[in-house]
């Protein structure tokens, strides 16, 4: 499978002598010491591959890079130095006007504020991008009212957009980049503007369209959770460099540096966590006679607790050729949802309490 979009060492500088500040960045130097020059770092040596029908999100505090870098792959913002690649095209090589049409019928975009033409009707906004590719009116509009179907919106496109809720809003630009057919979806922070509630559905919305089309998808967010429930791999950005690119239980479990970790302190563990990367690979004689109740290496966290629950024995986790590969006792589950390296400590000594004869349980 070859990669849909590639970038390739991308830098993006703004201000004075950017080719000297690339040659300094390619040497080790940080935005900070550019910045005495008067020179933004945006973007510092970036590089990964968008495989089709992935979600590769970037993700990243304010002013790590995040928009400068998607700009980049639709050719919006050329870039100082590097490649971007789409279906193996190199798309700073293509003159302004096949980047255009690339743009045009390839790419869309939507954002975190979607501005929808307020004398237009919903549908119409919704059509808007077939409008701009020049096809014609009965098409773009069957298109349009399909495509808002898939988006929840059926029933409302002769409504005018501000009858629309902010999430209606926003799912009407989701709406208009699917009716275009592009295989490639860059979002910048296209959920970051709704409430908590509207926001989850709207992931949930869109995890359940990519099981139908398949399209190639950039997001851009700055919330780690959002990050895991979307992401087939994520990049984690920091002051304009990518500082880890892996699936959300790489970035879990083996965070590449401390900041990193950081951010995953908050994250719901139990949403991301699989049975392969909590079980115990060490398996004792007496543990894999337990084999009884079983679970796959990809079965989710949520799902062992459930089974756990009811057993007093550890988990078995068989691979596909129902080989033991792991157990998982119930007391791993409980640390991992604290500290993932958290190791289960000795039950303290029965002790009496008020009379009572307190027992630890097996
Ligand atoms: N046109 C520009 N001219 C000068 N500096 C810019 C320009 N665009 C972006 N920058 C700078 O580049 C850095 C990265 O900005 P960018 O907008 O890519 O960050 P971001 O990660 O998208 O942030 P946010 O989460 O706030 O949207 C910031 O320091 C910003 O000030
Ligand atoms: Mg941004």
């Amino acid at each position: 499978m070859s990669a849909r979009l590639e970038a390739e060492h991308l830098y993006k500088v703004f201000g004075r002598r950017q080719d000297k500040a690339v040659e300094r960045l390619r040497a080790g130097a940080d935005r900070e010491e550019l910045r005495s020059d008067g020179t933004t770092a945006a973007v510092i040596d970036a590089s990964f591959t968008v495989e089709p029908g992935q979600i590769f999100v970037v993700m990243g505090l304010s002013g790590s890079g995040k928009s400068t870098l998607l700009r980049m792959l639709n050719g919006l913002l050329e870039p100082t130095a590097g490649q971007v690649r789409f279906d193996g095209q190199d798309l700073t090589a293509l003159s302004p006007r096949d980047l255009r049409e690339v743009r045009a019928r390839k790419i869309s975009m939507v954002f975190q504020h979607f501005a929808l033409f307020p004398h237009r009707s919903v549908v119409e906004n919704a059509a808007y991008g077939l409008e701009v590719q020049g096809v014609p009116k009965a098409e773009r509009l069957a298109r349009a009212t399909e495509s808002l179907e898939l988006c929840g919106l059926k029933g409302w496109e002769k409504s005018w957009p501000d009858e629309l809720s902010g999430g209606m809003q926003q799912r009407v630009g989701l709406a208009r980049a699917l009716a275009t057919d592009a295989d490639l979806l860059l979002m910048d922070e296209s959920f970051s503007a709704l409430d908590p509630l509207i926001r989850r559905d709207m992931q949930d919305q869109l995890l359940q369209l990519q099981t139908k089309l398949k399209k190639t998808i950039v997001f851009i967010t700055h919330d780690l959770n959002e990050a895991m429930r979307l992401g087939d791999r994520i990049a984690v950005m920091r002051d304009g460099r990518i500082v880890q690119t892996g699936t959300a239980e790489d970035i879990l479990v083996r965070p590449a540096d401390d900041y990193v970790a950081s951010f995953t302190q908050d994250v719901d563990r139990s949403r991301v966590l699989t049975a392969s990367s909590v079980m115990d690979r060490e398996v004792r004689g007496d543990e894999a006679d337990c084999a009884c109740t079983t679970a796959t290496p990809d079965t989710s966290f949520h799902d062992l607790c459930a089974l756990s629950a009811r057993l007093s024995h550890p988990v078995a986790v068989l691979d596909g050729k129902k080989k033991l590969v792991g157990v998982v006792p119930r007391q791993r589950l409980v640390g991992f949802l604290g500290d993932e390296s958290a190791e289960p400590e000795p039950c303290p000594a029965p002790r009496d309490k008020g009379g009572e004869k307190v027992t630890a349980r097996a």
